[in-house]
């Protein structure tokens, strides 16, 4: 489809009246994808924080998960319980964007070890270099997660390095807007729910009981989500919008074979695996809370960070668009946030002491102010969620 500069305007785009609830879009090939991926976060302000029932702004419902307050690790707790060892978080993907952000500014605080988990093993170590991160801060070791063998042999070495587990960051993702065809994961999965949802999946049940162990102050696994897959935000109403149905490609295998390579049945969308995929992470986070926060006192969260539309996720978009992104979010719709700043987001939710609430999806306001936003009817359906659950461990060789 031709793109054109028109698409750029706001005026392709209506927000509602107030009192309407849902936004109306003329979608474009570029527009459709800029504004489903990151169009200016949910609209959220701190009034979000206050109101919680329908907002007639962006459509949003009042959350079905909501967060509860940690029982086992109260903020007092965070403060009194010291240690002086340095904290050891995994990031996976690490090597650009915000995996890259998050893991400078953790390096630059002198109190963690991160491990970076890669796929491309020197391209991480120059991004190390580039952003000025000491050696004896990180360690890089390889990880694909578009391979369950790969994502096992991970946590294998990782547990017989001897090495504590306090945080898991599972922050990698594959984005393919413009794939016309599905590509797979070695084990046969469609590759953005294989890597962004059942490699992470995996990776982060087999190093529970690693996070359960530690004695680190606050222990927590983090799973990055996106505003892309809750569509009681303007910019998840986007065509196409995520839509897990009733799970029967997932259910199938996602092989393209004996099943469709979609969750929910349907034709290959690269667009909508990835919403799709978010969708996963964020319920995901939400099971392991439901299951395991109250035994082990582990936070789990998810987060959005902002529309960093400088990072490497949009490599496979077409040049024009990666060319007239960033200053599309950064003048007109005004999401942009630098990778920098979201590095500095999720690094707060790494380690800051005043987030240790656990269910919770942070966001953050214009004023860089974190809060609890809310999901999606579908990105917080417990019962989607346990099934998710169960068909993903079936699918990853745990059931
Ligand atoms: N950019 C945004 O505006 C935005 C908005 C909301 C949420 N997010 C989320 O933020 C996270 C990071 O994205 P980003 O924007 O920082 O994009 P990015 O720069 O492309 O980072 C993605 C990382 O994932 C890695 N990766 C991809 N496939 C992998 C695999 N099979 N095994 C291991 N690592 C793999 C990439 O490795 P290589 O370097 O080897 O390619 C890269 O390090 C994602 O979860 C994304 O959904 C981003």
């Amino acid at each position: 489809m031709a793109l054109q500069t028109a698409a750029l305007v706001p005026a392709t785009f209506t927000l509602p009246k107030e009192g309407k609830s849902s936004p109306s879009f003329k979608d474009s090939t570029f527009f459709g994808v800029s504004l489903s991926e990151h169009a200016k976060a949910d609209f959220s302000s701190s009034a979000l924080r206050c109101k919680r029932e329908f907002n007639p702004r962006n459509g949003a419902v009042r959350a079905e998960t909501t967060a509860t307050a940690t029982p086992a690790i109260s903020r007092s707790a965070v403060d009194g319980k010291k240690t002086l060892r340095k904290g050891s978080v995994i990031i996976t993907g690490a090597s650009s964007g915000l995996g890259l952000a998050t893991a400078k500014a953790l390096a630059e605080t002198g109190k963690w070890h991160i491990i970076m988990a890669c796929r491309d093993f020197l391209k991480a170590e120059r991004a190390a270099k580039s952003a000025g991160m000491s050696k004896q801060n990180y360690t890089i070791m390889h990880l694909d997660l578009a391979s369950l063998d790969s994502v096992r042999q991970f946590v294998d070495r990782y547990k017989r390095s001897g090495r504590p587990l306090d945080v898991l960051v599972c922050n990698a993702a594959v984005y393919q807007p413009t794939a016309k065809e599905p590509s797979f994961t070695a084990e046969g999965f469609e590759l953005s729910v294989g890597t962004n949802h059942l490699g992470h999946f995996l990776l982060s049940r087999l190093l529970l009981d690693d996070l359960k162990q530690s004695d680190y102050p606050s222990k927590r696994l983090i799973i990055v989500g996106s505003i892309t897959g809750n569509t009681n935000t303007l910019a998840g109403n986007v065509p196409p919008k995520a839509n897990l149905g009733d799970l029967r490609g997932l259910a199938g295998g996602l092989n393209g074979l004996n099943s469709s390579t979609m969750i929910d049945g349907g034709e290959f969308d690269g667009a909508k695996a990835y919403k799709d995929s978010k969708v996963c992470n964020m319920l995901t986070m939400q099971e392991f809370h439901r299951r395991f926060h109250e035994e082990s006192g582990i936070t789990f969260a998810s987060l959005y960070p902002g529309c960093i539309a400088t990072t490497g996720l949009f490599r496979e978009h077409i040049p024009l668009f990666r060319l007239l992104f960033p200053p599309f979010q950064k003048y007109i719709i005004k999401g942009f946030v630098s990778e920098d700043e979201a590095g500095k987001r999720l690094a707060q939710v790494v380690s800051d002491p005043s987030l240790t609430k656990s269910g919770v999806y942070w966001s953050w306001n214009q004023n860089s102010a974190s809060f609890e936003n809310q999901l999606s009817p579908e990105a917080s359906d417990e019962e989607k969620a346990r099934k998710i659950w169960e068909l993903s461990e079936k699918l990853v060789g745990l059931a």
